[in-house]
């Protein structure tokens, strides 16, 4: 995750994973739902704030919403097609 948010944010390109299909994989095990996402983005956003402020930190807290948006939707149709 560390690797993940400085490719993010800071942009250097150290990170080469596929955290998409890594969560596609947590959810055929333990589905994911809104309520995880939501508190999720809750415990992010109070800890970057925490610990940062300024455009870097604006910017992690909403790219991580909408990653956690896209995130939640593909899970979704994940944990439908295994009710
Ligand atoms: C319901 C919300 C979430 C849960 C319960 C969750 C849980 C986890 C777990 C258990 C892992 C370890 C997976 C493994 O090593 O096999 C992981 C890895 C990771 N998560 Fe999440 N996650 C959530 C949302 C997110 C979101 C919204 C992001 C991005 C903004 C994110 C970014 C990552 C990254 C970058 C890794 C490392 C993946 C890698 O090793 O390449 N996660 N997460």
């Amino acid at each position: 995750m560390y690797d993940f948010w400085e490719t993010m944010i800071l942009g250097n390109m150290i990170y080469q994973g596929n955290p998409m299909l890594r969560h596609l994989e947590l959810t055929r095990k333990e589905p994911l739902k809104k309520e995880h996402f939501d508190r999720w983005m809750e415990l992010w956003s109070e800890t970057v704030t925490e610990f940062f402020s300024g455009k870097n930190a604006d910017e992690a807290v909403l790219r991580a919403q909408n990653i956690a948006t896209l995130m939640q939707y593909k899970t979704e149709e994940i944990n439908r097609s295994y009710l």
